[in-house]
């Protein structure tokens, strides 16, 4: 009997322009970088392989377009064991595109053409309903329509799922969304957006912390990481590691939560779980390249 949880991953899919340079450029400036990559991407296809490769059996829904890049994003997908019954196609726009720069430090900046992404409807999801039904846990991010986002939630909600929001890139979000949600992981940026509040340090992030979960939601986890489990609040650091690139580690982390939290592990212990697969993630090159495999945690 196959005992891997059932996770549905929706959200984007998109291949990544990626130049190394010692630092990144002021606007209106124009550096001399190092080495371009192109690599898969896309914060709903990271978290999707992250899960599969920690552990997890995989539906990931997307929309992509017909396109070379789609069609590659396609092959890696099925490669990595991921269910790609619900991968759309839009015949009119091209596949999401991220243009990303990394400095000497693995610190990013990222700029996303969606494309196919934004195309990804209610309607999309309908079509996925009983594997939505099916899951344990349903993992989301903001790179689709906010739309999107909330038809999702709200069926998930009805079927009683455990609903993860990876609420990247920074956007304000409804308090009817939030309440839906078990588990929100915002970053430094996307918990100021959501609270308000400028985090600077422990202090502020409790404080941020606090804000986020008067809009109704039980656990908030945040970079680093300050986790607010039910009423206790408790900060875990980050392993110290040599970080080569940051791309895609919030991806990992919340892939390995989802995994961790699924297979019933309480939201601290999947957090070190999290933590250990991130800190993996960020001494490699590239977002997907960079997702480690289960056998490499020992959490
Ligand atoms: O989180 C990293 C990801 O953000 C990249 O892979 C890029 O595609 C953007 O979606």
């Amino acid at each position: 009997m196959d005992t891997k949880k059932k996770i549905v991953v929706i959200g984007s899919s998109n291949t990544d322009m990626v130049i190394k340079s010692d630092r990144l450029p002021k606007p209106g400036e124009t550096i001399l970088g190092g080495s371009f990559y192109m690599n898969p991407g896309g914060k709903g296809a990271n978290q999707a392989i992250a899960a599969a490769r920690l552990g997890a059996d995989v539906t990931f829904i997307s929309k992509i377009g017909y396109d070379l890049f789609g069609l590659q994003a396609l092959e890696i997908y099925k490669s990595e064991r991921i269910n790609t019954e619900f991968i759309f196609t839009d015949s009119k726009k091209p596949s999401g595109v991220a243009l990303i720069s990394v400095d000497s430090f693995g610190e990013n900046c990222i700029i996303v053409a969606s494309g196919a992404n934004q195309s990804l409807s209610p309607e999309d999801i309908d079509k996925a309903k009983d594997k939505i039904r099916e899951a344990d846990t349903i993992l989301m991010q903001l790179e689709i329509p906010l739309e999107t986002v909330e038809y999702a939630t709200a069926l998930a909600y009805e079927y009683g799922k455990r609903v993860i929001l990876n609420p990247a890139p920074a956007s304000s979000l409804n308090n009817e969304l939030l309440k839906k949600t078990n588990v929100i992981l915002p970053n430094r940026i996307e918990a100021e957006m959501l609270s308000g509040i400028k985090v600077t340090n422990l202090k502020s992030a409790h404080r941020a912390v606090q804000a986020i979960s008067c809009k109704g939601i039980e656990n908030v986890g945040k970079e680093g990481a300050f986790v607010k489990e039910k009423d206790k609040y408790i900060m875990i650091p980050a392993k110290e590691v040599d970080t080569i690139d940051t791309t895609g580690a919030g991806d990992v982390f919340s892939g390995a939560l989802s995994v961790s939290l699924s297979e019933g592990r309480s939201l601290i212990e999947a957090v070190e779980f999290a933590n250990a697969a991130a800190a993996i993630a960020v001494t490699r090159i590239g977002a997907q390249s960079a997702i480690p495999y289960r056998t490499e945690i020992n959490v």
